[in-house]
């Protein structure tokens, strides 16, 4: 076996890297990094296995050797490496997953992408092209529970951000690519990690910070949430990419039904913050009247700049509002464990944030 790994410095594939290191696979995968040299990205890798708590010795054992220089957005110059020779498993993590409208975003996810699985396949017989997509790419306008299928996301003409819409593109494109054997995995939303917190990586935390801090959001108190913690979902995309044989070729990764409520969040958040819950004192706010909260922006979260929050809050809260839990029927039918609830590993989350300024954590998000 032989793995190429993508996205390693980020947040879910630094968790996949990690996850491969703990089932003794480090040795054998390869990482494609974006780095001036081979030893940068390896020493990037390293760092980023040392941040996920794989522990230090073996995190050290990641050498040059291991890796591809590269950019996704000029794959022509390292598709002749000999390190894409060999390969028998790709786990596809990187991606500019960002809700900014990055002009670099299509170059990256959808060409880029499309460009590494042409070099790879010309050089190697896969097994298996695991590619991480996104729950939402299916758009608006979904019946909640999401199915896993193919047609959640092919018809959605409308999309709330460019970064969705690439993502759904390249699994067509992808899709269409003869010999190329591919899984895609959807996860849903991606907060912290169940025993690191938000040390890992404060991606979307402060959401929830912001909301409670200003006791108002565009969900209900009863909506679920499907959250995921970062470990859970790299260990669920790794069994996706080595397991031998699948009943299905797409799965979401996600809480599914099991998805906490908004108010037991609140309850979580609080009891881990050592504050009251938001509860009764708790505003729903649809994601066009958000701006009407600016006022409150000073009082409750301090110097900010007023413009950036709100563009944050109703980005996000366009997400929140479309009330989406996504099925996870098929992923548990292959033996994966149902995720972790974000109601018992919120107080780790609370724990790492607590001297990290939400804007901080926000800037994170907006590449
Ligand atoms: N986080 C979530 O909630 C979530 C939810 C659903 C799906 N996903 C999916 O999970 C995957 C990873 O997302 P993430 O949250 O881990 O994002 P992230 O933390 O921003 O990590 C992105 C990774 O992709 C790499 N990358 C970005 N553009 C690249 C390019 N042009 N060439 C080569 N590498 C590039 C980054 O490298 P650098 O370190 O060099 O920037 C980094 O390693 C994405 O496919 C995303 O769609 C994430």
């Amino acid at each position: 076996m032989r793995i190429l790994l993508t996205g390693a410095t980020g947040f879910v594939g630094g968790a996949a890297a990690a996850d491969l290191a703990a089932r003794g696979l480090l040795g054998q995968t390869v990482f494609l990094v974006r780095a001036a040299d081979a030893e940068q990205g390896a020493a990037r890798v390293r760092a980023t296995l040392e941040r996920f708590g794989t522990p230090a010795a073996l995190a050290q054992s990641v050498t040059a050797a291991q890796v591809v220089c590269g950019d996704l957005t000029g794959v022509g110059e390292f598709a002749s490496s000999p390190l894409l020779e060999g390969l028998t498993h790709v786990l596809h993590c990187a991606a500019l997953a960002t809700f900014s409208s990055n002009p670099r975003i299509w170059a990256s996810n959808v060409d880029g992408t499309l460009a590494l699985a042409r070099a790879v396949l010309a050089r190697s017989k896969l097994q298996r092209w695991l590619q991480v997509g996104t729950a939402m790419c299916c758009g608006p306008g979904m019946a909640s529970p999401v199915n896993e299928s193919w047609e959640a996301g092919a018809a959605a003409e409308a999309h709330l951000v460019p970064y969705t819409r690439s993502k759904v593109a390249v699994e067509l494109a992808l899709r269409e690519l003869p010999g190329l054997p591919l899984v895609v995995a959807r996860p849903s939303i991606v907060v912290g990690h169940s025993v690191l917190g938000c040390d890992p990586s404060p991606s979307i935390f402060w959401v929830f910070r912001m909301a409670f801090a200003l006791e108002r959001f565009t969900c209900a108190p009863d909506e679920r949430i499907d959250i995921i913690p970062a470990d859970w979902c790299a260990s669920a995309l790794v069994s996706l990419c080595l397991k031998p044989a699948l009943a299905h070729d797409l799965y979401h990764v996600s809480a599914g039904m099991g998805a906490n409520r908004f108010s037991e969040i609140d309850t979580a958040y609080a009891a881990a913050a050592g504050t009251a819950p938001v509860a009764s004192r708790y505003q729903q706010v649809p994601v066009d009247q958000l701006r009407e909260l600016v006022p409150l922006f000073q009082q409750r979260l301090g110097r900010v700049n007023r413009l950036l929050i709100l563009r944050a809050l109703m980005l996000y809260g366009a997400f929140a509002e479309l009330n989406y839990v996504f099925a996870n029927q098929r992923l548990l039918a292959e033996g994966i464990p149902p995720a972790p609830a974000l109601t018992g590993y919120i107080g780790e989350c609370v724990r790492t944030s607590e001297h990290v300024p939400m804007t901080e954590q926000m800037a994170h998000d907006f590449k």
